[in-house]
């Protein structure tokens, strides 16, 4: 399960990534906005990311204008990794070396084929594990408060 959230400025964006999930046969929850009235992005943000930090869904993609606030509220949400990001080689390496768990793209950054090829490269790249774990578990001490 795909969890999804988009400010105003996303809206267009997310129906054409439902278009991608729909065709990877993917499923999905989709945690709003539904309407292209101004809204606060955290407020989305906030609940497609505690779905996937909750294990609700395994991944989730967020939208707003930059993908940059959208991404930072869903970060403050413990247990998700989130990549900003408006290429796909950054999107890809992002799942297999730091296991990122969102996806968040800015819909006034990338244009909707670019957004649509580097969601499917994350959502087809896997975590490599091996020496990366022991760094995610280190990003995981840091969440706990832990010194390093
Ligand atoms: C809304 O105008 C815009 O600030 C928002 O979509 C986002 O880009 C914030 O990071």
């Amino acid at each position: 399960m795909i969890a999804l959230a988009c400010d105003h400025t996303g809206l267009d964006l997310k129906k054409e990534i439902k278009l991608l999930l729909d065709e990877m046969g993917l499923e999905y929850q989709d945690f709003g906005t539904d309407t292209p009235d101004s809204c606060d992005y955290p407020v989305y943000g906030y609940r497609a990311a505690k779905a996937v930090a909750d294990g609700l869904c395994e991944r989730g993609i967020l939208i707003c204008g930059t993908g940059v606030g959208i991404g930072i509220a869903a970060s403050k949400v413990p247990g998700t990794r989130v990549c900003t990001c408006s290429d796909v080689y950054t999107a890809e390496l992002s799942k297999r070396h730091n296991n990122s768990n969102i996806l968040t793209m800015g819909a006034r950054v990338v244009g909707v084929d670019l957004a649509k090829m580097i969601a499917r490269h994350w959502l087809e790249a896997e975590f490599e594990g091996g020496r990366h774990q022991r760094r995610i578990d280190l990003i995981s001490a840091i969440e706990r408060g832990e010194s390093l």
